[in-house]
């Protein structure tokens, strides 16, 4: 029933060459019908933060988040047995990993760098940089069966037997039919792709010092030094907040009090291959969908809410820290001459207008990181709702998630 990711890349560079995906501002995301106050959902958001759309053929229960929370979770549901949604998306690095680039059930790296999951439902579209995938049910399709590379490596002489191994588990049966009350107990892929993108559109990350101070206008509940770096952030000398802009820090952006979605990507400039404007094959952004070279190196502004967790950073994880990031923004682009990154992204013909540089003293990179780190949510972090909902190896329940404490990065 799921062509797989490559047959469908494949379609997709050919639809480009005929000039059938030139146009990236129209949208299949279609707004459910049943108004804003018939959600099943309890959203708890702050004031200055619209409801999410909800798709009309997959709109939120309670039920269905459970039963995605446990699938996320579940090793079961890989090629090897060996492979959850969790192993690349860990709660206490705001569902990022760590790592340059993660790898999948085969140990094949990826060629991007683990996303963290914060408030993926106010995205217009999914993933670094792809225009195509403007759903959570679309984009969980590339995780379980995409096969370049593969992460969970689900497919068509596996996907019947994996399948048949989860329903084989009474708590499952329990767990599908309360999600899908309506239906014959012949449960599939859909549904579980409905289940993972219901869990997945429930992380919500509104509960930062930085959203005290929103919500309270309570100007303490963030550092004296946090509140320069925000002016600092929010200025035209740094130009961060154009594209870092809104609730949610991105110019990707989708919710019920707007009609069409707003889609964005834009080169940083990182690379510069040979002086050819080109970033590394595999890796040119929308390009790699579109072929259109005007968009080569074009990314989706990522969110900075709990940005000082998901260290390294960047598309292809090629940012160590925060001081490097803005190291690189500072000087119009990346400049490095030896090692992996060699070149100068400076000179990107690409290169967004607002990526112009500027200098920064000590005192204001500081300033700007700490506004950064009051980005984090620690409630988010140490949400239960979001954590292994399954009994440990000796059965017993899972002790609350544990905070991970003030990321070393903001110890400044
Ligand atoms: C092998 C590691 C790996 C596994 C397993 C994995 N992911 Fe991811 N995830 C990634 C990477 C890498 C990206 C970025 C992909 C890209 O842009 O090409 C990503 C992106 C995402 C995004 C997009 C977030 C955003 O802000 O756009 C969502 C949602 C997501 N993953 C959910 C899931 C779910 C649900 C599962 C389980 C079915 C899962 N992932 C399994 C590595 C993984
Ligand atoms: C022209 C739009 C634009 C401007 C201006 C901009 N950014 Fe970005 N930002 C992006 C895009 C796009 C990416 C992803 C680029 C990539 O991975 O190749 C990004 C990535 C980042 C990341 C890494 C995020 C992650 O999850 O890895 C950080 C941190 C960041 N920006 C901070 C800033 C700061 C601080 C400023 C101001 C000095 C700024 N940005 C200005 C568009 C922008």
């Amino acid at each position: 029933m799921f062509s797989s990711l490559s047959r469908r890349l494949a379609l997709l560079a050919v639809m480009a060459s005929l000039g059938l995906v030139g146009c990236l501002d129209s949208s299949e995301t279609k707004i459910d019908d049943q108004g804003t106050s018939n959600s099943q959902f309890n959203w708890v958001l702050p004031a200055y933060v619209p409801r999410p759309v909800e798709p009309d053929f997959n709109p939120m229960t309670e039920d269905k988040f459970q039963l995605g929370r446990h699938l996320f979770y579940d090793e079961r549901l890989s090629a090897g047995g060996n492979i959850s949604c969790a192993s690349c998306h860990h709660q206490d690095k705001a569902f990022a990993d760590g790592r340059v680039v993660p790898i999948g059930t085969h140990g094949e790296s990826h060629r991007r760098n683990a996303q963290a999951l914060v408030n993926p439902a106010w995205f217009a579209t999914l993933n670094w940089g792809n225009p195509v995938t403007d759903t959570l049910e679309r984009q969980i399709e590339g995780p379980l069966f995409g096969d370049d590379p593969h992460e969970h490596g689900i497919n068509d002489t596996n996907r019947e037997a994996i399948l048949a191994d989860l329903l084989a588990d009474p708590t499952y049966t329990a767990l599908f039919s309360a999600a899908f009350p309506n239906e014959s107990a012949e449960w599939n892929y859909n549904h579980i792709i409905f289940a993972l993108a219901s869990f997945t559109r429930g992380m919500v990350s509104y509960s930062s010092p930085y959203d005290t101070y929103l919500a309270e206008n309570n100007i303490q509940a963030i550092s004296v030094s946090a509140r320069r770096g925000m002016d600092l952030f929010n200025s035209e000398r740094l130009e961060c907040f154009h594209c870092h802009g809104g609730y949610n820090f991105s110019n990707s952006v989708m919710d019920r009090s707007r009609n069409f979605p707003e889609r964005n990507f834009h080169n940083t400039g990182l690379y510069n291959l040979a002086g050819s404007g080109n970033y590394p094959v595999g890796n040119t952004g929308i390009h790699d969908l579109t072929g259109d070279i005007r968009h080569m190196g074009q990314f989706r502004t990522p969110t900075l809410r709990n940005i000082a967790l998901t260290a390294p950073y960047s598309h292809d994880g090629s940012h160590a820290t925060l001081k490097e990031i803005i190291a690189t923004y500072a000087a119009g682009g990346r400049h490095i001459t030896s090692g992996v990154y060699v070149g100068d992204g400076r000179l990107n013909p690409n290169k967004d207008g607002f990526i112009a540089g500027f200098s920064l003293n000590a005192q204001e990179e500081k300033d700007l990181i700490a506004f950064l780190c009051s980005l984090t949510d620690e409630a988010f972090t140490t949400n239960p709702r979001l954590s292994n909902p399954w009994p440990d190896e000796n059965g017993n329940p899972r002790p609350a998630p544990i905070n991970p404490g003030v990321p070393k990065q903001c110890l400044q």
